[in-house]
């Protein structure tokens, strides 16, 4: 009785303490939001202490990193748990049922920005850690905690950190609540993220916006060839047609695509998820191993032109395309680079000049499910939600987990507790408080699991 009023009691802090963390404008992209980072690392600094962790701020050149540890004792496992404070923009803000930065209840689900990517997530761990001390006095193993604050902008500072701090980032496994569940209470172990590389181009034409009336047709217009360029990216069966684009691809595994194929998350729930009226891809692959399995190349924005109210008759002076490839394993960020800018420069026409710039990139990842590590992480899952998890790879990217293995020569355990209908990146992004106190209750089982391994 005392035990589960408690167990309430502390349920609400937690959740009071997650609406201020929310509340946090940590816009990562945006240069307006700096303070705003720096204070929400402040903020979990003192969370942190609170905890009875000893706690590090580390300024960088973007976003300082929020490291934490208990006392460690040697023969015991050494933990990282890494998550991200930054969030992405909010726009299209009127899009919004609430304000975004002020977390909102409705039907037991939270309304933030950040609620699910990744504060939610991360903060679990938090509290999960800070019960498990105040119960007993120390965590059954050696932790660290590293929180950044540019996951969402590529962690362009975070591999330099890794790199100079090596050896007090040293453990045996990483662990990262920033991934999803095919479908609520349904236990998901990722082992599996698709890599990212980021481009923009712009074309030149003339030297200012020409009329169109007066050199239409006797000058190429940039505008028209974006449209060529990106054209040329995809072939009809929707395949990449860059040159070379397809050769390091490892191919999906006989008993990934068996398992995939017997999720709930089919073609039904996709075209459900996004509401477009049919879905598109690569021939001879199912809605899921396109998104988690196979390569994209996808146009994140377009611009040149006039864009106001009405018409105006002109060829644009410039026009520009932003792109991002997905990555899978066996595929290198840079090397793709380097053939995506030779495609782009070789379907060129004369009548414009390109210039291209290359953006933030990250690599692919995949571990073994099946190891040690792996299977205390299904044991941990299994015993949250009182089910069988299912193993799947995702499509999204986090750049740092293969700098984790490169650098620190560990995997790390994604053990993610998104829902499908999250909005992660969109307007009313959402975390249902259950999947907050899961996340609460996974941390001390899969701290208990690690430090239960021989
Ligand atoms: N949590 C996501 C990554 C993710 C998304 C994992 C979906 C699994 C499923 C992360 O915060 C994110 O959005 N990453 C960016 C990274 C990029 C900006 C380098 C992404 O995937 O776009
Ligand atoms: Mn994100």
């Amino acid at each position: 009785m005392v035990e589960s009023a408690r167990h309430i009691m502390n349920s609400s802090k937690h959740l009071d303490d997650l609406f201020t963390l929310l509340a946090f404008p940590s816009i990562s992209t945006d240069s307006d939001y700096k303070d705003d980072l720096d204070q929400c690392a402040d903020w979990l600094i003192g969370k942190l202490n609170d905890a009875g962790l000893k706690t590090e701020k580390h300024p960088t050149a973007g976003h300082p990193v929020v490291i934490a540890r208990n006392e460690h004792q040697q023969g015991r496992k050494t933990v990282l748990i890494y998550g991200h404070y930054d969030v992405q923009p909010v726009d299209p803000v009127e899009l919004w049922n609430s304000p975004p930065f002020e977390a909102t209840v409705k039907d037991g689900v939270i309304y933030a920005r950040g609620s699910t990517d990744n504060k939610g997530q991360h903060f679990a761990h938090i509290c999960g850690v800070a019960d498990t001390i105040k119960e007993h006095g120390d965590l059954p193993v050696n932790l660290i905690f590293l929180l950044e604050g540019e996951e969402e902008i590529g962690s362009p500072n975070l591999e330099p950190f890794l790199k100079q701090h090596a050896d007090d980032l040293k453990c045996d496994v990483v662990v990262v609540s920033d991934t999803g569940m095919v479908g609520p209470g349904i236990p998901t172990l990722t082992y599996g993220l698709r890599g990212i590389a980021c481009l923009e181009f712009t074309l030149k034409g003339p030297s200012i916006d020409l009329h169109s009336g007066i050199y239409g047709g006797a000058v190429a217009n940039p505008a028209t060839v974006v449209a060529e360029l990106i054209a040329s990216l995809h072939d009809a069966d929707g395949k990449i047609a860059i040159e070379g684009f397809y050769d390091d691809v490892k191919p999906l595994e006989s008993w990934e695509r068996e398992q995939w194929a017997d999720l709930p998350d089919g073609e039904a729930a996709t075209l459900k998820e996004t509401h477009v009226p049919a879905l598109f891809g690569e021939a001879g692959y199912s809605s899921l191993e396109r998104r988690w399995g196979r390569p994209t190349a996808e146009v994140n924005g377009i611009g040149g032109g006039y864009q106001g109210e009405g018409s105006k008759t002109v060829i644009p002076s410039q026009a520009f395309a932003k792109l991002s490839f997905r990555l899978v394993p066996g595929q290198d960020p840079a090397k793709v680079l380097q053939l995506a800018e030779a495609h782009l420069i070789k379907h060129c026409p004369d009548g414009v000049n390109i210039e291209i710039d290359a953006g933030h990139a990250g690599n692919p990842y995949v571990m073994d499910a099946h190891s040690n590590y792996g299977k205390a992480a299904q044991s941990a899952l299994q015993k949250t939600f009182d089910a069988d998890p299912v193993l799947i790879r995702e499509g999204g990217s986090i750049p740092i987990i293969d700098s984790f293995k490169q650098v620190l020569g560990v995997d790390t355990l994604m053990c993610g507790l998104a829902l499908p209908d999250c909005q992660a990146h969109a307007p009313n992004e959402n975390f249902p408080i259950a999947n907050f106190e899961a996340g609460i209750k996974l941390n001390r089982l899969l701290l208990q699991e690690l430090a239960d391994l021989d």
